[in-house]
């Protein structure tokens, strides 16, 4: 079973308490989301595995570290996922960067994909697919089924709130997958929001109602 990693982090949790309040307007809400992405990806990347090198210094040789094994790629879920990924690449600079788009299909219900373009070596990189709002689960989980029919293999999915519906169904959906979020909220209301929440992050994002 995929773990649940509530990251918190003290800046993590501060920063999110102003995205949540109604009066944090636009240009700052984007500012923090950008901010605590990247905080989340310092903890995302804790687990990242290292190798042994020397690095010759002004004063001589030095047993030193640096990252080994798979390459990155960060795939947004439009268009909320957008937000994050700035944060993200400011400590990821070499991740690739995919974008997966879904709309619902009005009579079947069902996640139709409208968008998505992935690092052509899909299947050799990590993946951090990123939803920040993770309410029925429906969106995340039918990105990530598409991305592993696209051949990729290792996947995490980032969040920035998650309601327990959604964690169920990503995880029942991907037992493999590694979910990361700041909080886990109580619940959805019948429109699908999650409560609190911080209303519709999309809309809060750019602007747009
Ligand atoms: N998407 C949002 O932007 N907000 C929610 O509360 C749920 C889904």
């Amino acid at each position: 079973m995929g773990r649940v990693h509530v990251l918190d982090h003290p800046l993590i949790q501060h920063k999110l308490t102003l995205i949540r309040d109604k009066n944090t307007g636009t240009k700052e809400f984007r500012e923090l989301l950008e901010e605590v992405a990247m905080l989340m990806a310092y903890e995302i990347t804790r687990d990242l595995p290292l190798e042994e090198t020397v690095v010759e210094t002004p004063l001589g040789p030095a047993r030193s570290r640096v990252l080994s094994g798979r390459k990155l790629g960060v795939v947004p879920i439009l268009r909320a996922g957008l937000g994050m990924v700035e944060g993200v690449l400011k400590l990821i600079p070499a991740a690739r960067v995919g974008h997966i788009g879904l709309y619902r299909d009005p009579d079947t219900l069902q996640p139709v994909e409208y968008y998505c373009k992935l690092p052509t070596d899909v299947t050799e990189r990590e993946l951090i697919v990123i939803d920040p709002m993770l309410a029925t689960g429906g969106s995340a989980s039918a990105a990530i089924r598409f991305i592993k029919e696209k051949g990729a293999r290792h996947i995490k999915l980032m969040c920035l709130i998650a309601a327990p519906e959604g964690v169920q169904r990503v995880q029942s959906d991907h037992p493999e997958v590694d979910l990361y979020t700041a909080a886990v909220d109580e619940r959805l209301n019948d429109h699908g929001y999650i409560v609190p929440g911080l209303g519709d992050a999309g809309d809060r994002l750019y602007g747009t109602k």
